[in-house]
């Protein structure tokens, strides 16, 4: 396959009003517990990447019913799906889905693209099969496809040895089926959509917080049908908010974000870089994000931070690499099995373009100062790392070309439109 190329001019402002899609880690539960459901659930504003897409074919390859912004689920309609499910690029599809099944009396294959094909898959195996169901793989369920089959459950407790709200989220679901508590210990909270979600479609559901910790039970649960109105992504609005800070002249709003815990670490590093942005219009967990364009400097994000910014880790380098001094991002290790090992394409795409950044094993550091040169660089097949270029590209000098564009696909189909939009 020949892959697109997207081509930016720098400098280039960005001003004006944008709308990102919906978040994706939402819009995912969503259609998984809108399937577990006894009854018929709406959901309005769901990403429109590809990796969602997945997941809705995948529930109804399990029988659930989508007409539009609807999703009829519930037992009586749920069956083993006839062909092998294909989750694309998505990591959390395959995760979330694998937990999922394993609630399931049959049989659910997952499989997925080159990329999810590496990813490591033991961190829900472990936990599922001490759950009692049957999970197997290459490499001894290490690596996709899975091949889950479920049913007869009982809860664990479990302290996940990653910081993954993927991990934790596929013990939950599991655990909606298991006989007695399914309790989750995380020593770093991750995001809580998962948590929040089950709550609000009746399931018996608690959440305490120890430290920076959390420890969610879970007692098995029907679940009522739900309405739910998908905000904003923040990891999509973190783009347009690092490129308004970084091009004089920008002023950016991102409308409608979602800004609950653990999704905006990002703005709290922006803070303490000196950006000059602005949380308004704020309703519960969602606000419009205004950004404009300001003098950063280099910082230190903590390896305690790192779940709640590590999707945009490759954008905050960006903006890393035109502040002065140097930042560097600690604790880390977890990027090196994202869609591609961001600490080695970071280091090298955005070097590409005149970056200085040194990797560690579970570290970056950028050294600030740019400038940057537009040049040539290439996404990997990693959507964030085909728009973090896209933002260097704006705060370059010259022309960037980015290879690999269709990356965006998974997450942002619209992001080259938007741009443009805000270019013009
Ligand atoms: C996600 C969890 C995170 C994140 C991913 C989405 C989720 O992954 O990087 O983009 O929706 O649960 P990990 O669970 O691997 O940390």
């Amino acid at each position: 396959m020949t892959g697109a190329r997207f081509s930016v001019d720098g400098p280039t402002p960005l001003r004006g009003r944008v709308r990102v899609p919906g978040d994706k880690s939402i819009s995912h539960r969503a259609l998984m517990l809108a399937a577990k459901a006894e009854g018929v659930s709406t959901i309005r504003g769901l990403s429109e990447g590809d990796d969602v897409a997945r997941t809705a074919a995948a529930v109804a390859a399990m029988g659930a019913e989508l007409d539009g912004d609807t999703v009829a689920g519930g037992s009586s309609r749920l069956h083993e799906p006839d062909a092998v499910v294909d989750v694309g690029n998505s990591g959390t599809g395959i995760r979330l889905l694998a937990g999922l099944c394993s609630g399931f009396p049959w049989m659910t294959v997952l499989t997925g693209d080159a990329s999810v094909s590496s990813r490591p898959m033991d961190r829900i195996a472990g936990p599922l099969r001490q759950m009692g169901a049957s999970v197997d793989g290459r490499q001894g369920g290490r690596l996709p496809p899975l091949a889950v089959r479920g049913g007869r459950l009982r809860g664990i407790d479990f302290a996940p040895p990653v910081a993954s709200a993927q991990v934790k989220s596929a013990v939950l679901l599991a655990g909606l089926e298991a006989e007695g508590e399914t309790v989750v210990r995380e020593r770093l909270a991750t995001r809580s959509h998962t948590e929040e979600m089950l709550r609000d479609a009746g399931a018996d559901i608690s959440v305490h917080r120890v430290g920076r910790g959390l420890v969610v039970r879970l007692k098995p649960s029907r679940l009522r049908p739900f309405t739910i109105d998908v905000p904003g992504d923040p990891s999509q609005a973190a783009f347009w908010v690092v490129a308004a800070c970084l091009v004089p002249g920008s002023d950016v709003v991102a409308e409608g974000v979602y800004v609950g815990p653990g999704r905006s670490g990002f703005l709290d590093v922006l803070e303490r870089m000196g950006a000059d942005v602005d949380l308004e219009n704020r309703r519960g967990e969602v606000a419009d994000v205004h950004a404009r364009h300001s003098a950063l400097r280099g910082t230190v994000v903590a390896a305690e931070e790192y779940p709640g910014v590590q999707d945009e880790i490759p954008v905050l380098a960006v903006a890393a690499a035109l502040a002065e001094g140097s930042t560097e991002f600690r604790g880390a290790a977890e990027l090196r099995v994202k869609e591609t090992d961001r600490i080695a394409t970071i280091c090298s795409e955005l070097g590409s373009l005149g970056a200085r950044i040194e990797p560690g094993r579970d570290s970056l550091v950028v050294h600030g100062g740019g400038p940057l040169e537009g040049g040539s660089a290439r996404s990997h097949g990693d959507h964030r790392i085909a728009m973090a270029l896209a933002v260097a590209g704006l705060a370059a000098k010259g022309r960037t070309d980015i290879e690999g564009w269709e990356a965006v696909g998974t997450s942002y189909p619209a992001f080259g439109d938007h741009l443009a939009d805000l270019a013009g």
